[in-house]
């Protein structure tokens, strides 16, 4: 019969399978003095029923077992869909090239010879949960970033003259913020920033948003209250919530003069600065209600260090200027 489970249940499970008793008895004690949780079986059939109990953080399999070959049990795991991400240590006597190519072929993620020490062992099932997490932590960003996509896209459909903006805005964004050396997590959050900026919009009147003309000053204060609106949206959904800064601060000017707070210069968070540059310069670049043309790329990036210092934070407008004029945006 397997081993039960030892009891500290959020730490990950180890699925030892080897016919060797001896050994899985000394994996499992090492391993759980780890804190780890194991499970040991010792044929091909006890291996396959503890995985319909639970499917493991991490299996380590031997390749030979009394009933079967351990490729049949990492073909049987791969099958099932909450299998599919598990890594898989393959330990067997067997060092021959033919016989790592094989285990690799079913999806045998490292490949250990025996003898080998369980500090060995830890090493490898170490790494091995490390990029998965890794994996995971990319993949659940990605979900994110799709929904955020689709979300900004939806928004972006209700205004006529804004076709792919916030994707640009969101591009450009990525390579300021690098030239400026912002943390990998900083540009992480950026992106979705940049992708959520004018989410308020949504609730701004079709009238208004679309008006070809320009706008009154009453139409002026309602569409004004885009960031906040957006900056309310977002409090409602914890992982955006540290995005809120660039929804609420970029169209604030660097002499005090914008919205919503009014803040001058350091004073407005640095993401707000930096969508202020990244915003503007996709809207000058691309066709809008208020200009007949869009400008050049050469002729955006001489109004954007024109406005430096009133509108736009000088050492930000200066990076992004160099990045513009070395052909990077
Ligand atoms: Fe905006």
């Amino acid at each position: 019969m397997p081993q039960p489970l030892s009891p500290a249940s959020a730490a990950p499970l180890l699925l030892f399978v080897d016919d060797d008793t001896e050994l899985t008895h000394i994996l499992s004690e090492f391993f759980h003095q780890q804190n780890y949780r194991t499970a040991a079986a010792h044929s091909l059939q006890e291996a396959i029923r503890a995985l319909h109990r639970e499917i493991p953080a991490l299996l380590i399999v031997d390749m030979r077992l009394p009933d079967g070959n351990g490729n049949d049990l990492i073909a049987y795991l791969r099958r099932r869909p909450e299998g599919e991400a598990v890594p898989v240590i393959v330990v067997s006597a067997l060092a021959d090239t033919p016989s790592i190519h094989t285990a690799r072929r079913s999806g045998a993620d490292e490949y250990l010879t025996k003898p080998f020490s369980p500090a060995e062992l830890l090493d490898m099932v170490r790494n091995s949960l490390r990029r998965r997490r890794a994996v995971e932590q990319l993949v659940t960003r990605e979900a994110h970033l799709q929904t955020v996509t689709m979300l900004a896209k939806t928004i972006e459909a209700r205004d006529a003259y804004t076709g792919g903006h916030v994707e640009r805005v969101s591009a450009y964004a990525r390579k300021l913020a690098e030239a400026l050396k912002w943390s990998e997590e900083d540009r992480t959050l950026l992106e979705f920033g940049a992708l959520l900026h004018d989410i308020g919009k949504i609730t701004i009147p079709e009238h208004i948003l679309n008006k070809p003309g320009p706008l009154t000053p009453a139409e002026q204060a309602v569409m004004r209250e885009h960031p906040q609106r957006g900056a309310e949206m977002l409090r409602q959904v914890s992982h955006l919530r540290p995005a809120i800064p660039y929804i609420l601060y970029h169209h604030e000017r660097w002499d005090g003069r914008g919205y919503p707070e009014g803040l001058q210069g350091e004073a407005i968070p640095r993401e707000g600065r930096l969508l202020a540059i990244v915003d503007a310069y996709d809207a000058m670049t691309t066709r809008r209600p208020y200009r007949a043309r869009p400008l050049s790329k050469a002729k955006a990036a001489a109004e954007i260090l024109r406005q430096s210092g009133t509108i736009f934070d000088p050492h930000m407008a200066k990076t992004f200027v160099h990045l513009v004029q070395k052909g990077k945006i």
